[in-house]
């Protein structure tokens, strides 16, 4: 198993199905009050560069609640690559921590944390994508949808670190992920191009909603702006015009199809209020599992599962 766990596809398949079924085992452990304390005396650096509400209380909640001591670092903190380089700050915390969760907006910065740390990093998002997001997408999808196969995604929306994540998660599971966004606004082409070549999954990105949403399973959805773009909102809210998940969107999709989102929602622009109040909207289920799947995603770094 690779140190870090810095994409989806670090893992191979059946690593993320064993990572999966932990998770439903330590969540089971957790909701019984059971005494589970694998991570007695051992402690957590959480570095963010960006606000978070679900990170933040998943990773600390979770690896307390299973023994051990989370420590939170807010921009004025450490501010990676700035105050310091990664380098340096990754040797520090390995010094004083069992493992390192980090918040960042370039990428690379985020590998070159993990490279030079000897203690696990885990991605808890940067401008690129949001792994621990998407395996918490894949649990909520097999408790609520019932499968993990013949699955369609329809994603609508910003082609952005989601994204990212789903096109690389394809290239371990096979799905069908069709992204509808304005044409300004497409994923990264190489990460396309290279889930389309993997071969495993159909991945498709059009400029039409409609046609995304047909058949789908489920209909997912994120800002239009992300952390990082917020000042290009207002010229966004004229691109993405038609780009809103509304009850009329979710009768195009199958009947039984769920609607989804990473949350933070900005509502009455990306989703409506009555496709996050519908009994279709999986969207808190889904805030949970953030700190189930990060469990067990934490336990298999750690060699405790
Ligand atoms: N979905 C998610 O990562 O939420 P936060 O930005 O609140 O952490
Ligand atoms: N795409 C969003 C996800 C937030 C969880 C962002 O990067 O801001």
């Amino acid at each position: 198993m690779n140190k870090d766990f810095l994409h989806v596809d670090d893992w191979t398949r059946d690593e993320m199905m064993a990572a999966l079924d932990l998770a439903v085992e330590v969540k089971k452990k957790l909701k019984n009050r059971e005494a589970y304390t694998p991570f007695k005396n051992h402690s957590l650096a959480m570095i963010f560069a960006k606000p978070s509400a679900r990170t933040r209380v998943s990773f600390e909640t979770g690896f307390s609640r299973l023994g051990g001591h989370a420590i939170y670092l807010g921009p004025a903190d450490i501010d990676v690559g700035v105050r310091e380089p990664a380098r340096d700050v990754a040797r520090v915390l390995s010094g004083y921590n069992d493992m390192i969760m980090a918040r960042l907006f370039d990428h690379a910065i985020i590998v070159e944390l993990a490279r030079f740390a000897s203690v696990p990093v885990i991605n808890g998002l940067t401008d690129y994508n949001h792994p621990c997001q998407i395996m918490a997408d894949i649990l909520t999808i097999k408790e609520h949808v019932g499968r993990l196969h013949d699955l369609k995604i329809a994603y609508i929306g910003d082609g952005n670190n989601i994204v990212h994540s789903w096109l690389r998660l394809s290239t371990r599971l096979p799905l069908h992920f069709t992204c509808a966004c304005p044409p300004n606004y497409p994923p990264d082409p190489v990460t396309f191009e290279i889930a389309k070549q993997a071969g495993l999954s159909t991945v498709e990105v059009t400029h039409d909603p409609l046609v995304a949403v047909k058949d789908a399973d489920v209909v997912y959805t994120d800002v239009w702006a992300s952390m990082g773009k917020k000042h290009e909102l207002e010229e966004r809210k004229r691109h993405f015009k038609g780009f809103t998940v509304t009850p009329k969107l979710m009768s195009a999709a199958k009947s039984s199809a769920v609607f989804m989102h990473c949350l933070p929602a900005q509502r009455g622009l990306e989703v409506t209020d009555e496709v996050m109040e519908s009994p279709g909207a999986i969207i808190f289920q889904q805030a949970e599992n953030r700190m189930h799947m990060q469990n067990a995603i934490m336990l298999k770094l750690a060699g405790k599962a």
